[in-house]
């Protein structure tokens, strides 16, 4: 028998899987033996391109979390309403959607919020700090993750008549949006308080067939969020969608269409 066989008959018997990590789908927390066609697509790759040109920095490799959001985005657009990016920053996420979404001539706007100067500190719960997020968000702010340059990120946008940059703090610049009716929502902001407050403002204002992607909601780490969110879901009678990238997705009930029945 073949070392390989060998090493994965012993390794199974105690559990574990043997993945070839050149040859399957590993990244960004993300091991799967699947098939991830989307990264041979050229309009996949020049958005990601696009995304990676934002950041001006390294590949964080998130292939997957960005091929969901831009399915999203995409099926959004069938949906009367403007776009809102709760957590911006260089724009990575935001800038992939914008590049690869054919906008035809409308009056749909691209909202992208953020305090364009890292967290808001003083949101973080108990829970949070105990487990280390505001000193993760320190270190971030501190080597430049964060991007704290309006210039940069206005001039990043500029190609793009929809986009509509919104410096200010979740939950408080809310209100202050020229918007009543929304298509898309991508939530993103690494701390439960403000992800809670956007969904609970953005579910009702969501047109039906809509959609709420969380980037964080069952993600390593942030257990915060997926109690955050239940919690406004519970309240919405609704049930989020736990992917395996660490994503969530809602889909607003379409027009003539009941919700699920609760569950007993
Ligand atoms: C993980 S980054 C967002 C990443 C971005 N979506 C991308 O595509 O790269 C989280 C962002 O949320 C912002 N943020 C955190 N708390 C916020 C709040 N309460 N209001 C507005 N922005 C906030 C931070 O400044 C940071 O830029």
């Amino acid at each position: 028998m073949p070392w390989k066989q060998l090493a994965q008959n012993a390794l199974s018997s105690l559990g574990y899987r043997l993945i070839n990590t050149r040859t399957h789908y590993s990244h960004d927390g993300l091991h799967s033996l699947h098939h991830p066609y989307f990264l041979s697509d050229p309009t996949f790759q020049a958005a990601y391109t696009r995304g990676v040109a934002a950041s001006h920095g390294p590949d964080p490799q998130t292939h997957w979390r960005v091929h969901v959001a831009l399915w999203a985005a995409r099926q959004a657009l069938a949906i009367p309403g403007d776009f809102v990016e709760c957590g911006v920053n260089a724009g990575f996420v935001s800038s992939a959607i914008l590049q690869s979404l054919p906008w035809t001539p409308s009056p749909r706007r691209f909202f992208l919020i953020d305090t364009f100067d890292g967290p808001a500190f003083h949101q973080y719960s108990p829970a949070e700090t105990v487990a280390g997020r505001p000193h993760l968000a320190h270190a971030s702010l501190a080597a430049g993750a964060y991007v704290t340059d309006l210039s940069r990120v206005q001039a990043n946008f500029a190609e793009w008549p929809q986009a509509r940059i919104v410096p200010g703090t979740i939950p408080e610049i809310l209100p202050s949006l020229d918007t009543s009716e929304i298509a898309f929502v991508h939530i993103e902001r690494n701390c439960a308080l403000p992800e809670r407050e956007a969904f609970a403002h953005f579910w009702p204002l969501l047109s039906p067939g809509g959609i709420i992607l969380f980037d964080d909601y069952v993600y390593y780490g942030h257990q915060a969020n997926t109690a955050a969110l239940d919690e406004v879901a519970a309240r919405l009678g609704l049930k989020i969608l736990a992917l395996p990238t660490g994503q969530g997705l809602v889909i607003k009930p379409g027009t003539g269409q009941s919700p699920p029945p609760a569950l007993p």
